[in-house]
């Protein structure tokens, strides 16, 4: 079965994926288009709606990524949002100018509920606004369908082409009707069934990986990390023991979570499971080395020499299959400095490794290619994968290696997966865990002087960072209570050995990092 297709025209604006993502939540399969996508691919998409995205520009800016008239005349309904907005009016035959007062932040709108996308929708209500330049003149056949105290179109919409259009976001949580908003274009005006759910996704995913992979065998590195974890379990359900998981055990993972892996995918699924320790290996090469760069290399370096040296061994040939998301794929349609976003950049791919070339495979498996974070975790709590592992915390690739300022040793990744535990454990029996984005221990590589007893002491300080976030890009230190503070500060000095002293960064990012190196 296909589901049916709701396409995001992507114009270059900052909420994007989110767009993308809300209409996921409605039940409709989206996916995310560059603004400069040949019609007749459009087309033999067949989509059911479509909706254009905001975008930073102008529509009279040259250099503005623009549409060609021919979109509005393909029977297919069509929800400009911001910029997307202002380039319907625009390419319609409307007129754009600037505001004289440019609004940004909520805002209140009057909009006319007997309009479809605001059906159900209160006549007064708060809108989520950022643009400078506002809609003076309609197009022909449009009604204006909303207004604000600054913005005299703050909606229009032509019914009888199904073309409708919004200068808000209705994809931010801060517009109060936004969701109600969306699912009217997507159910009232375009039809869609709502025919896209995770449960669909398995039976399909897993057919498909069948009727692909044959009898041949698959490999996949796992790291423990939430999408290699899913892309295992549903490639186990397809294939059971065709397939092979390299866990390759850096020895520099928080205290017992290798077991935990290694426990939980044996427990739970039919495969081959094959970790390999290294600990002593990965600490003899990181011997005397201090710049977190050479750190990082070596760790990143010595990680792929063991996982390929053990497909030689234990699975070459076949299809190699990895973790990569639908966020790993898209295309950005922001425009570039030179023109109209030919040149824009393909999202790194953080999950693509090089192959060694002595290495063949029949092709690449990416099962989980065309989904968001949230569904790839409600994929792998329908397939059975423990909560702990679907709802993980990000964990930077060279594991404590970059948590332990300095030289790294056997001793201190004992002490801070000790102290990590401590820490986590205590934040779990807070109740504040939920509120943390990621929280951890660092050991700085810093001996201070202290008293136990009638002792002096010389040992370890410990840093513990927490912090909230959306998007990592920024974050804040979080205020932990000082009750929590004043028992994880206990404990730690108490229960692990060779600290004698804790400090907590109140460090925001930027200027600082979430990671200490
Ligand atoms: P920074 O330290 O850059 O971290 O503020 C932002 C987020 O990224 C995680 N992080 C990494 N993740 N490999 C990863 O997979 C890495 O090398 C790495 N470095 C940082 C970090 O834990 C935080 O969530």
């Amino acid at each position: 079965m296909t589901n049916q297709l709701c396409i995001v025209l992507d114009f270059g604006g900052q909420y994007n994926q989110l767009i993308a993502r809300r209409v996921r939540e409605c039940g409709v399969y989206c996916e995310i288009k560059k603004f400069d996508t040949p019609i007749e691919e459009i087309k033999a998409l067949n989509p059911a709606g479509i909706i254009f995205t905001g975008g930073p520009n102008s529509v009279y800016d040259e250099t503005s990524p623009h549409i060609s008239k021919e979109i509005f005349e393909l029977g297919i309904p069509v929800l400009g949002i911001c910029y997307g907005c202002q380039l319907m009016a625009y390419t319609l035959g409307g007129t754009v100018s600037t505001c004289v007062t440019s609004e940004y932040g909520k805002t209140e709108i009057k909009s006319d509920s007997s309009c479809a996308v605001f059906k159900g929708v209160p006549e007064q209500n708060t809108v989520w606004m950022s643009h400078t330049d506002y809609i003076s003149q309609i197009p022909e056949g449009f009604s204006i369908t909303a207004t604000s105290k600054d913005c005299p179109c703050a909606a229009m919409a032509c019914p009888e082409k199904k073309l409708y259009a919004v200068q808000f976001h209705p994809e931010v949580t801060h517009s109060e009707y936004g969701k109600e908003i969306l699912r009217n274009f997507l159910f009232e005006v375009c039809d869609f069934t709502g025919d896209w759910k995770m449960d669909n996704f398995i039976e399909e995913t897993v057919a498909k990986l069948r009727e692909k992979i044959g009898d041949k065998k698959v490999v996949l590195g796992l790291s423990g990390g939430v999408d290699s974890s899913v892309a295992a379990g549903l490639l186990s359900r397809a294939v059971g023991k065709q397939l092979t998981c390299v866990f390759v055990d850096q020895g520099l993972m928080r205290k017992d979570e290798g077991d935990f892996v290694e426990e939980t995918f044996t427990r739970l699924f039919d495969m081959n499971f094959v970790r390999v320790n290294c600990q002593k290996q990965f600490l003899e090469k990181l011997k005397g080395v201090t710049d977190p760069e050479q750190k990082r290399k070596i760790i990143g370096t010595e990680f792929y020499k063991v996982f390929w040296d053990k497909v030689r061994e234990e699975a070459e040939g076949g299809f190699f299959a990895q973790g990569t998301i639908y966020p790993d794929r898209i295309e950005s349609g922001k425009g570039n400095a030179s023109g109209k976003g030919s040149t824009a950049t393909i999202k790194t791919h953080h999950n693509m490794v090089e192959m060694p070339k002595d290495i063949t495979f029949d092709g690449i498996i990416e099962p989980l290619g065309d989904l968001f974070k949230d569904e790839v975790r409600q994929v792998g709590e329908k397939l059975g994968i423990p909560h702990e592992l679907v709802w993980r915390q990000p964990f930077p690739g060279p594991g404590l290696g970059v948590r332990i300022i300095g030289e790294i040793t056997e001793e201190k990744v004992k002490i801070l997966q000790e102290a990590d535990a401590v820490f986590r454990d205590e934040i779990k029996k807070s109740g504040i865990e939920s509120e943390l984005k990621q929280f951890f221990a660092v050991l700085p590589d810093v001996k201070t002087v202290g008293v136990m007893g009638d002792h002096r002491t010389y040992d370890h300080l410990i840093a513990i960072r927490a912090v909230t976030t959306d998007d990592f890009m920024t974050a804040d230190w979080a205020r932990i209570p000082y009750d929590v503070l004043a028992k994880v500060s206990n404990r730690l000095c108490n229960e692990v050995e060779h600290v004698n002293r804790v400090v907590y960064d109140i460090t925001s990012k930027p200027p600082g990092t979430v990671e200490w190196e």
